[in-house]
Order: structure tokens, then C-alpha cells, then sequence
């Protein structure tokens, strides 16, 4: 069997008990910083915590209506809209000492994700990309540029198709490894997972629908988003806007 593919299988089946094994031995370590600090001195943005003009739906029919789009309406996205799927998607619901709580599950309270996106067209939010700061709810400005859409276009292999937002999500190793260590990887892979499907059906909420991205150029992406490629790099991109 070809190497890469025997030693991919070999880390979304990680032994427990070897990892068990392996903490027993590991000397105590202190947790990695839970949250990415944004640039010193970029613009933060605060976006909404209560969602009037949303209305909701129930479960069934947004897993009933869910399914990967690719074309967008025209319409922007309001900026009541994109809080709201970030709200649902990427918050942090409370932080422990030796835990974070987000609205998706991460191992162990590990919380190995932080979330970037591409705003092409929202109202209210001037185009670039963003970090999105989980812990505040708010997004800090990154940059901006005339030549940013043709770059985060080709960074998803020409597959940005005027969608209003792409959603980045990335895996923060060392977060996971300090736990997990070798087993670290499925669990940041399984979270990124996890975080696109609450995009997606948070999406229907707002009539709106996703294209989940892994075909994109990995070193373009991480240059992107100014990411070592290393400790922090892209795992799943995604692509958002109105049926
Ligand atoms: C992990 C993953 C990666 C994907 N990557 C891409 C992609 O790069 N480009 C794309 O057009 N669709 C991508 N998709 C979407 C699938 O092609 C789509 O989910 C599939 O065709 C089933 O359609 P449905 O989502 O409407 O059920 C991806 C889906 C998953 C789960």
C-alpha cells in the first residue's frame, strides 16, 4: 500500500490505550493559550448577540433542506445575518480553567479551531478578511486590497463563485497534541467537521446555503490567513450565501 495513505489511515485510528500509555509517561506540560490574539491595533468589530429579524425553523427542516450550493443570489448578506452564523458556529460559551466550552463539541474542551473569514459582500462590513475573535464575538479586521478576491479565489481553487462569505477553519495543533498528542490530528479534523455542519444548517435559518471546501491550495490558504502552515494551518474552508 503507498505509504501516505497507510500513514493517513494509521491517524484517524489511533490506538487509545497506546495513548493512554503515552500520557502516563508525559511529563506535565501547561496548556496551550486557548485564543489567537488578534493584531495589535486592528479595527474590532462587534456584531449581534440577538437575532430579531432572524426567523427561526426547526431542526428537521433545515436537515431536510440542506444541500450544497454553489450558487448565490445577489443579495448580500446583512451583518445581523453573518453574526448569526457565526453565533452559531465558532462562539465560545464559557471558558474553565482547564476548559472551553463552544457550541460545537471539541475534545476534551481543547478547542483546537479559530475561524477567519472573507467578507465579499455584507452590509455594514467593509470587504477583506477576519478573524473572527471567539471569545469576544467580534470579528478583527485583518486586510483588505484589490487584488485580495483574486487571491483568496485562487487560494479555493477557483472556487469562490461571488459568494458574499467563505468561512475558514483552522486547526490549532498544539492545543490538541498537549492532550492527544498522536491521536490530535482526527480530533482537530472530526471539530473542523463538526463546525461546518452547524454553518450549514445555521444557514438554512437565514435561507441561505454552504459549499464545504477541501479542495483548496494548502500553502495559499495559510499564506492567506498568515498562518505557519505548522502548529496552524487551514483543514476546511467554506463558501456561504442566499439560495
Ligand atoms: C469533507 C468535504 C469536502 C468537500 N469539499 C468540496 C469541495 O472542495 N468542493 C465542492 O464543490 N464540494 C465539496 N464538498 C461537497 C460535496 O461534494 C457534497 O457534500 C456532496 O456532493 C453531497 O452533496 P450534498 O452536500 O448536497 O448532500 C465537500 C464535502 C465534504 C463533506
Amino acid at each position: 500500500m503507498d505509504k501516505k495513505i497507510k500513514r493517513n489511515r494509521e491517524a484517524i485510528r489511533p490506538d487509545w490505550n497506546e495513548l493512554r500509555e503515552a500520557r502516563n509517561k508525559q511529563e506535565k506540560q501547561t496548556r496551550p493559550d486557548q485564543f489567537l490574539t488578534p493584531p495589535e491595533n486592528a479595527e474590532r468589530i462587534k456584531l449581534n448577540t440577538t437575532f430579531s429579524s432572524i426567523k427561526q425553523k426547526d431542526l428537521t427542516t433545515c436537515i431536510q433542506s440542506r444541500r450544497t450550493l454553489r450558487k448565490y443570489n445577489d443579495e448580500p448578506l446583512l451583518s445581523e445575518e453573518l453574526s448569526y452564523l457565526l453565533w452559531e458556529t465558532c462562539r465560545v460559551m464559557s471558558v474553565k480553567r482547564n476548559a472551553t466550552f463552544r457550541t460545537i463539541p471539541t475534545a476534551g474542551a481543547t478547542n483546537g479551531m479559530e475561524t477567519f473569514i472573507y467578507v465579499y459582500n455584507v452590509g455594514g462590513l467593509k470587504h477583506g478578511l477576519y478573524q473572527y475573535v471567539q471569545n469576544d464575538h467580534e470579528l478583527a479586521f485583518i486586510k483588505s486590497g484589490e487584488d485580495l478576491e483574486e487571491k483568496v479565489d485562487e487560494a479555493i481553487l477557483g472556487q469562490l463563485r461571488q459568494a458574499p462569505v467563505v468561512f475558514f477553519f483552522t486547526a490549532i495543533c498544539p492545543r490538541s497534541e498537549y492532550r492527544y498528542l498522536f491521536a490530535a490530528h482526527k480530533m482537530l479534523a472530526i471539530e473542523a467537521g463538526h463546525a461546518c455542519q452547524n454553518l450549514a444548517l445555521a444557514a438554512e435559518v437565514i435561507d441561505a446555503g454552504i459549499c464545504p471546501i477541501c479542495a483548496y491550495d494548502q500553502t495559499k490558504a495559510n499564506d492567506l490567513l498568515k498562518l505557519d502552515g505548522d502548529d496552524m494551518f487551514v483543514t476546511y474552508c467554506a463558501t456561504v450565501g442566499k439560495k
